[in-house]
């Protein structure tokens, strides 16, 4: 726990801001690792702020943002609803973005940012939570693995017109409330 870091549920009046991190903070991170054009259009597709907007009402889909002070250190977005065959629960929370600023990445927010995640499926009684991460990005993986996240499957993923592998990760828990020791891939 950053004891700098404040997170707030996001609502529609902060899709502007949302919107212009999620878009400096995806070109931070993915930009060396396909072509301009197509990262420019996955940017206007997932972080436009009219997508962010109508994301924001979906049923089932919640931001959270982190403040440094005013700020913004990362986001995060979690979807509940139905899951990949790979992952072992039919619904679950899926983390769909988790974005921290190059500039306070290693201070622990990630960690709050799916603490939070984790907490929030708890609560409303879900088995786990599950995300989809480049087979490329070490540092998200090694992030996602200390955390506790297992690999449970693969699925492909399109950015304009480059190819992606990810890995389909799991974090679960049981009624004890601790992370699941099996792994089924
Ligand atoms: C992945 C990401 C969210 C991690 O956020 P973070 O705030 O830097 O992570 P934390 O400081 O909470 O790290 C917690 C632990 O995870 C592990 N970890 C974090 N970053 C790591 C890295 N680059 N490599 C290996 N392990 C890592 C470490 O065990 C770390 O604990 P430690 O710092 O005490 O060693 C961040 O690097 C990020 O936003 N990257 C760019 C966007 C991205 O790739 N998002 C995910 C895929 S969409």
């Amino acid at each position: 726990m950053n004891p700098r870091i404040r997170l707030a549920a996001a609502s529609v009046a902060d899709a502007e801001a949302l919107s212009a991190a999620g878009e400096r903070l995806f070109v931070q991170a993915y930009s060396d690792f396909s072509q301009a054009d197509d990262i420019a259009a996955h940017v206007g597709h997932y972080f436009g702020r009219d997508s962010v907007a109508t994301e924001l009402q979906k049923p089932g889909v919640s931001y959270t943002l982190a403040y440094d002070a005013d700020a913004i250190a990362g986001f995060l977005k979690i979807r509940r609803g139905p899951a990949p065959d790979a992952v072992p629960a039919a619904e679950a929370v899926e983390v769909q973005q988790l974005y921290v600023d190059a500039e306070r990445q290693r201070r622990g927010v990630g960690r709050m940012l799916m603490d939070h995640a984790a907490a929030t499926a708890r609560d409303e009684g879900y088995a786990g939570i599950w995300l989809s991460v480049w087979q490329d990005a070490d540092w998200a993986i090694g992030f996602y693995e200390a955390y506790g996240f297992q690999r449970v499957g693969t699925a492909e993923f399109w950015l304009g017109r480059s190819r992606f592998m990810d890995y389909l990760m799991w974090f679960g828990w049981d009624s004890e409330g601790e992370g699941r020791t099996e792994t089924s891939y």
